[in-house]
């Protein structure tokens, strides 16, 4: 039997999770692969650092020249997170002939043009799977099975630290801060949770995902977002109220010859599959002109789940499949876009509006008066009575019929200016 000798930079949550998949799953992988994968080496900055793996005596090392100077190590895990120094690291590990399996979504958002220029100049393959939605294959299903298809739209969960914190608040009434204590604990959230909570490691994730579908070519930071930091237990509670939960959703859209691309929480539909999704999963809806709707629900953070998307991915890049889809997707190449972002202020929707009013005569006709003359149609309205030690200020909820995002957007500052109005207001797109 054939022996591949592969090394894992970054012995981490998940890096400990691939050691054991290697050492405890050989059989698994020889069926697969045709071949026996050996993990020859896994580099780490401090080797006296406790693991929770037994690594074979001569495999752990500090040295990247183990790997780099190696010619028989052919495929190199690389799982350190950040920008630097992976992104030197992995010019390094291209440089020295190998092909690299990575998960690290920020460094492709940030540097993917660079890093796949310089692997095709050289040869070698990157592959990314567990970059987005950790253990769901979303990245071989847009790239490879759907590939007959024009996508037409994508709408993603693609948060497994935002989705377990709304989760938490949602269901079992947790404050923002536990749930977010509770996420870290758990080992989903980023080391710096501020990314995952302010929508940006979704944008990063969705500008991957929109390269694949689409051919866009946007920036991650171009890609309007919105996190669930100001998200508050009231709005969770008025969406139920109204028959929706509320998602950070991820969505990337054709409309016409334009891609609407946008990061947000957004009102789905209770007991849409949008809405069923809890805890650390993730959920993308890809809709296709030829096989419609299709769906794809897993564990999108954790060990085990991101785990299981690298090994996979390793398997293709051994037995070679891995290079002949990096050949034939050219992406972060050179070539022109094929589809232009368009202006998110047009993008259509209806949206829910959260107002804290004074409880004073006139104060619904002011705040409608300026919706109708941004020309926003009211779908219901929801008051209720003040309850005792209030004051004098009630939430005032209202759902709108499809609107642009730039109406609402300037209609929402210009009625945070109203003396009657308490605080900035709440404005939340409705997903249908
Ligand atoms: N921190 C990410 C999340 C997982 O919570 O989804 C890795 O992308």
């Amino acid at each position: 039997m054939e022996i591949t000798k592969v090394a894992i930079v970054g012995l981490g949550t998940v890096g400990t999770g691939v050691a054991r998949l290697l050492l405890e799953h050989g059989d698994r992988f020889t069926r697969h692969a045709g071949r026996t994968l050996w993990l020859e080496k896994a580099v780490v900055s401090d080797l006296k650092k406790p693991r929770d793996v037994e690594l074979p005596k001569g495999v752990l090392t500090d040295k990247l020249s183990d790997v780099t100077g190696n010619p028989e190590i052919k495929a190199v895990v690389q799982l350190i997170g950040g920008l630097e120094p992976d992104r030197t690291i992995m010019l390094k590990l291209l440089e020295s002939g190998k092909d690299v399996i990575t998960a690290n979504k920020a460094l492709l958002a940030e540097h993917g043009p660079e890093l796949f220029d310089r692997a095709r100049e050289l040869g070698r393959s990157i592959a990314f799977e567990a970059s987005v939605a950790g253990g769901i294959p979303i990245v071989a299903a847009i790239g490879q099975c759907l590939s007959s298809n024009e996508i037409r739209s994508l709408h993603g969960i693609l948060n497994g630290t935002c989705n377990f914190i709304v989760s938490q608040m949602d269901h079992h009434g947790a404050s923002y801060d536990d749930a977010l204590r509770e996420a870290q604990r758990r080992g989903y959230a980023e080391a710096d949770p501020t990314m995952d909570v302010d929508g940006s490691d979704a944008a990063q994730k969705l500008s991957i995902l929109a390269h694949l579908a689409f051919g866009a070519r946007v920036h991650w930071r171009d890609i309007p977002r919105e996190g669930i930091q100001n998200l508050q237990a009231a709005d969770l509670k008025f969406a139920r109220e109204l028959g929706f939960r509320i998602k950070l959703l991820a969505v990337a859209q054709l409309v016409g010859d334009q891609l609407e691309l946008h990061v947000a929480p957004q009102l789905v539909r209770l007991g849409s599959p949008l809405a069923d999704v809890r805890d650390a999963y993730n959920a993308v809806r890809v809709v296709g002109d030829a096989v419609g709707k299709v769906w794809f629900h897993g564990l999108g953070a954790g060990q085990m789940p991101t785990a299981s998307a690298v090994v996979a991915d390793l398997i293709d890049t051994v037995v070679g499949r891995t290079a002949i889809t990096f050949r034939t997707l050219e992406l972060w190449s050179q070539r022109p876009a094929r589809v232009a972002p368009r202006d998110f202020g047009m993008a259509e929707s209806r949206f829910y509006l959260r107002f804290d009013v004074d409880d004073h005569p006139g104060v619904l006709s002011e705040i409608t008066g300026i919706l109708g003359r941004h020309g926003i149609s009211i779908a219901s309205v929801i008051q209720h009575e003040p309850t005792a030690g209030a004051g004098d200020a009630v939430p005032l909820v209202i759902m709108t019929h499809v609107t642009q995002q730039g109406a609402a957007d300037k209609a929402v500052a210009e009625i945070d200016k109203l003396n009657s109005v308490r605080g900035r207001s709440v404005r939340i797109r409705v997903h249908e």
